[in-house]
């Protein structure tokens, strides 16, 4: 079969490793041809292509980013985007497309798919918030670095006696920011599921402060909304499918805090660094077993399908599945960072 490949969306390590096992069981085992799309849907509507092959993916397993990159181009936003796709696919003889992304580039592979294309879903993101499987690669990499980044913080911050607000990814849900708090021992998380209240923020703060403790780490997710709403946060921008780009709780609640509590207080924005790099071992076997199911996908015509991650088996779930919903935070995790605020 000729199958072609595209990443989308927001980059995140692990993406080569899937594209190495497509290619490499596909090739191998099927004597596939392959064919990688240029930057995420854009490639597919532009026909803008590269060569793939087991020898183009040497060397690519421990490597961070997409070696045929990725963006957030949305063919439903684009003059014809749909039609055009489809006309690449059937000019380059592309039989299957194995589309790896998130919420965005899957809800657009469903679309297409109920409109005729052959095609499969891989689940990406750092966020960890797509419904359906259990996890997605690049999340537990992300997790890492913050908690590298944590673990630094709090000896600065110890040794000036202040507050450090640590802003992490994480737009609608708070995963990130859950488990590098946790693993990274800070004083508060605050999540998008749960609009914060300052006051409750500081007084927590406060406590702790009043026992001896010398100084605190705060875990911010960068889509974390204070409960009166004046923080301002957004910077108005939107992308090509509508999210706001964000930036900008860290530095606010900073701000908000030394002036609430006369703790002096700092803000980091660990920002794109969670997304670059190379991925952790974990996150390296999940994409590779991905990358697998994804072409046994293909050759089984299981198409529509995804591939997920439930109870520690790869299973196959609905595109569909994967894209209603928006898995956010479990509740009974935000309760266990909760016991060590104060
Ligand atoms: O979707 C993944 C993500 O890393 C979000 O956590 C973040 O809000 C967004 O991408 C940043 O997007 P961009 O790289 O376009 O600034």
């Amino acid at each position: 079969m000729r199958v072609g490949i595209l990443t989308g969306g927001g980059d995140c390590p692990g993406l080569n490793a899937v594209i190495r096992a497509v290619v490499r069981k596909g090739e191998v085992v099927h004597q596939d041809q392959f064919v990688g799309f240029r930057d995420g849907w854009r490639g597919v509507i532009d026909g803008l292509t590269m060569p793939l092959d087991v020898e183009a993916c040497r060397g690519i397993l421990p490597r961070g980013g997409t070696i045929i990159g990725s963006s957030r181009t949305n063919p439903y936003k684009v003059d014809g985007g749909p039609q055009r796709c489809r006309a690449t696919l059937a000019e380059l003889e592309v039989d299957a497309l194995v589309a790896i992304g998130g919420e965005d580039t899957l809800g657009v592979a469903r679309r297409l798919f109920e409109e005729g294309v052959a095609v499969v879903g891989v689940p990406k993101t750092i966020d960890n918030d797509l419904s359906a499987t259990e996890v997605t690669f690049g999340f537990h990499t992300a997790v890492q670095i913050c908690v590298d980044a944590i673990d630094r913080l709090h000896t600065t911050a110890e040794s000036h006696d202040r507050v450090i607000v640590c802003e992490v990814m994480g737009r609608h849900a708070g995963w990130i920011a859950t488990y590098a708090g946790i693993a990274g021992g800070a004083a508060e998380v605050l999540v998008p599921e749960d609009p914060f209240d300052i006051e409750v923020v500081c007084e927590n703060l406060r406590r702790r402060h009043a026992k001896g403790h010398y100084a605190s780490v705060v875990v911010v997710a960068e889509g974390a909304t204070p409960r009166e709403g004046t923080l301002s946060v957004a910077s108005g921008e939107v992308d090509a499918f509508g999210h706001a780009r964000l930036g900008g709780i860290g530095n606010a609640l900073a701000q908000e805090i030394e002036k609430r509590t006369g703790f002096e207080t700092r803000a980091t924005i660990l920002g794109h660094i969670q997304r670059g790099g190379t991925p952790t071992a974990f996150d390296r076997v999940l994409a590779t077993r991905f990358g697998v199911a994804a072409i046994d996908c293909v050759h089984d015509g299981a198409f529509g399908q995804m591939v997920a991650l439930q109870a520690g088996q790869i299973v196959r779930v609905p595109l569909s599945a994967a894209v209603n919903e928006l898995k956010t935070v479990d509740p009974a995790l935000v309760a266990v960072a909760e016991v060590f605020y104060g």
